[in-house]
């Protein structure tokens, strides 16, 4: 037997480090915090096993928390005390993430990011404003023109609190073109905006809606969130929102979009990130409580997977997890 090429020869344990292509880093994650203004205890998530909602009262301390897992960033999305068909609690000057942004900002370096939409804010739970009599006909849902104005206005309240970046998932048109002048309006030029440029409309999302109070009344996403079946749209979405301003390119979800993610990362010199969603994080739960995976294994594997097809940056609620493994 003998072979010239060998690809084993390289596979020993001394080797393996040297020419490994990808390495995973506590540094590239960013981990989402829930914080709540209905409540003044911590209150599990049971569809994101580990993750709880905190109350704005101890934001900062949970930011610590994943600060000592060697976790620097983190992503805000709050649940209001009331919701309103404007969402209005979502660009209230004391909102819950506001009022969790100053408490986070004063109290740790965490780097910060918030997400902006309004899905959670509104009473009908649509990422905008409706419009008329989208309740009774199915070919109707949020008005893209008004909603741009109040995604604009959440971002600019999210900055004043002391948001180091601003991540819109409303997916609307023009959205990143809207934030970006009314920051720089409000002279907030130095805050990068982090685009969910290419997300979809998924049922990966299922665990969060539950723990963000954030499923739509009636209805669904599809008319403003972009169909699974499409790649080349992706791209398009991007392309706008790089003209825009978009500063760093967000899909979403990431593992069945990993080929979306290499798309983008050999198209573009931005950062991308990819955001490993509450339903790729649920069902690697779900499995591992049976017994029938291992958890640490198919953490790291998954997040491994998102930086191999080009992901500079991963949202993910394994974060605190993977970096104590990476430890
Ligand atoms: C808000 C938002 C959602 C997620 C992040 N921001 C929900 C949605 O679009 O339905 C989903 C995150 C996850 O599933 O982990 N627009
Ligand atoms: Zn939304």
């Amino acid at each position: 037997m003998k072979f010239t090429d060998r690809p084993r020869r390289l596979r020993t344990d001394g080797i393996r480090p040297l020419v490994s292509e990808t390495t995973l880093d506590a540094t590239d994650l960013v981990a989402p915090v829930f914080v709540d203004a209905t409540t003044d205890e911590r209150v599990p998530i049971e569809s994101i096993p580990g993750h709880e909602r905190v109350p704005v009262a101890e934001a900062a301390d949970r930011v610590a928390e994943v600060r000592e897992a060697g976790v620097k960033a983190v992503i805000v999305f709050g649940i209001p005390e009331s919701k309103d068909p404007e969402g209005s609690r979502a660009y209230a000057r004391n909102g819950v993430v506001q009022e969790a942004v100053r408490a986070i900002t004063a109290e740790t370096d965490a780097y910060v990011i918030t997400d902006v939409c309004l899905c959670e804010y509104t009473d009908h739970g649509h990422c905008g404003v409706l419009e008329d009599h989208a309740e009774d006909d199915p070919t109707l849902t949020v008005e893209n023109g008004p909603t741009l104005d109040l995604l604009a206005e959440t971002a600019v309240s999210h900055a004043e609190a002391g948001a180091d970046m601003v991540a819109p998932s409303a997916s609307m048109d023009g959205m990143v073109g809207a934030i970006r002048t009314a920051l720089d309006d409000a002279g907030h030029d130095e805050i990068p905006i982090m685009s969910y440029a290419a997300k979809y409309e998924s049922a990966f999302y299922g665990p969060f809606r539950d723990a963000a109070d954030g499923a739509p009344a009636f209805g669904d996403r599809r008319h403003y969130q972009m169909d699974p079946a499409n790649a080349r749209e992706a791209l398009r979405e991007v392309a706008l929102d790089v003209e825009q301003g978009a500063d760093v390119l967000m899909v979403k979800p990431g593992l069945p979009y990993l080929d979306i993610v290499r798309a983008i990362r050999e198209g573009y010199d931005h950062p991308v990130a990819a955001y490993n969603v509450s339903g790729e994080y649920a069902m690697l739960h779900a499995a591992a409580e049976k017994g029938w995976l291992d958890l640490d294994g198919v953490a790291h594997e998954s997040l491994l997977s998102m930086k191999r097809a080009g992901a500079d940056l991963i949202i993910t609620y394994f974060a605190e997890r993977v970096a104590r493994q990476l430890d």
